[in-house]
């Protein structure tokens, strides 16, 4: 076996990510749109004659310009790239030095923690208080070069408080970086203030409401300064053609999100109170899915439900998060059959 000596230091202790075999189970897992792919990102795709053998146009300025005229800002405030993966990369690549401080709250998404340390720097951690919320004097008296804050978080689903955002990024020395990627589930958005703030970049996805995972899109918001720094890092032609204009079309279909959106607020409650009778305790969410403590064991739970055609993510054997699950919200088919096999698992593991 070739020893592992050979890789990038920094890369040496890292596993591969989070990958399950499917059969044809329902997705709960993920967080995608259960409405199913954006419907007019696939008639873009069913009608478009690209020119393979064109490079796509290098920095998508197209879609910077659909997304600019959606949140009335300038095409130059964007930067877009395959998945809002690409744009965590181009965030590190762009702002930070090998070993330089990273500040990650915990819990949170954790491939914050691969792209800082595949970067070359090292991971700080600021605990969420016990309503999962930021502890700001601790972000703020941090040496680190950057922050990252998914609002909504994931896994835990809540929405920092803005207050608190605010004052990180006033007081925080470094780029302050507030992951939306499931922005468009939530009240609030930090987009209206790229302007007013020298050092906050937000991130965007068209994974998760838009219902295009499959594409890999996602975008970075910020000044135009740190925009046009982030553009002259980032792979030139990293989001290719058919996903620039699958986007551009979904950009222009915002029922759809309206839609997603609406099903969300609707189903999530129910839900939530569906899984507290079952004896879950359900944590407050702003977003598309549900982080709940498992009356029964987590381990045995998913893998029971996955038995059953269901896939939901374990989160149970991560500190802060002992026992917990994670449900994508379902339409109210989905999360009626997802409440009825839970009870049937219940019954059998207790
Ligand atoms: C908080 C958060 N940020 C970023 C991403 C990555 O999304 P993308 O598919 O755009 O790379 C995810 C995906 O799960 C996420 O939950």
């Amino acid at each position: 076996m070739v020893s592992r000596d050979i890789m990038r230091s920094t890369a040496r202790g890292f596993k591969k990510y989070y990958s399950p075999n499917i059969k044809g189970e329902l997705r709960l897992d993920t967080n995608t749109n259960v409405l199913g792919t954006n419907p007019a990102a696939e008639r873009f795709i069913r009608e478009q004659r690209i020119d393979l053998n064109d490079y796509p146009v290098t920095y998508s300025d197209n879609l910077r310009c659909a997304l600019a005229e959606l949140y009335g800002l300038d095409m130059n405030n964007f930067a877009a790239g395959s998945g809002s993966d690409e744009m965590l990369d181009v965030l590190f690549k762009t702002f930070t030095e090998w070993k330089d401080d990273c500040l990650v709250p915990y819990p949170s998404y954790s491939l914050y923690d691969y792209f800082a340390q595949m970067n070359g720097g090292k991971v700080v951690y600021s605990e969420l208080d016990d309503s999962f919320q930021l502890d700001v004097e601790d972000i703020i008296s941090s040496k680190a070069k950057i922050v990252i804050l998914a609002s909504p978080n994931n896994p835990t689903g809540n929405s920092f408080r803005q207050k608190d955002v605010e004052e990180v990024i006033e007081g925080f020395k470094g780029i302050v970086v507030v992951d939306e990627a499931y922005g468009e589930y939530s009240e609030s958005s930090m987009i209206p203030k790229v302007d007013e703030f020298e050092n906050m970049v937000v991130i965007r996805t068209f994974s998760k409401a838009y219902a295009m995972a499959a594409l890999r899109i996602g975008y970075a918001v910020a000044n135009k300064d740190l925009a046009e720094m982030m553009n002259s890092v980032k792979i030139p032609y990293s989001l290719n053609s058919l996903s620039e204009g699958a986007a551009i079309a979904a950009v222009k279909d915002q029922e759809f999100i309206k839609r997603s959106r609406e099903m969300v607020l609707r189903e999530r409650p129910k839900l939530a109170s569906g899984l507290s009778k079952l004896g879950f305790e359900p944590f407050p969410s702003d977003a598309n899915f549900i982080l709940a403590r498992s009356p029964v064991d987590h381990a045995a739970f998913t893998e029971a439900l996955k038995n059953k055609g269901i896939l939901i993510r374990d989160f149970g054997s991560r500190r802060r998060m002992e026992n917990c699950v994670r449900f994508t919200v379902g339409t109210e088919e989905m999360n009626t059959e997802l409440l009825e096999k839970t009870a049937g698992i219940l019954e059998d593991l207790r």
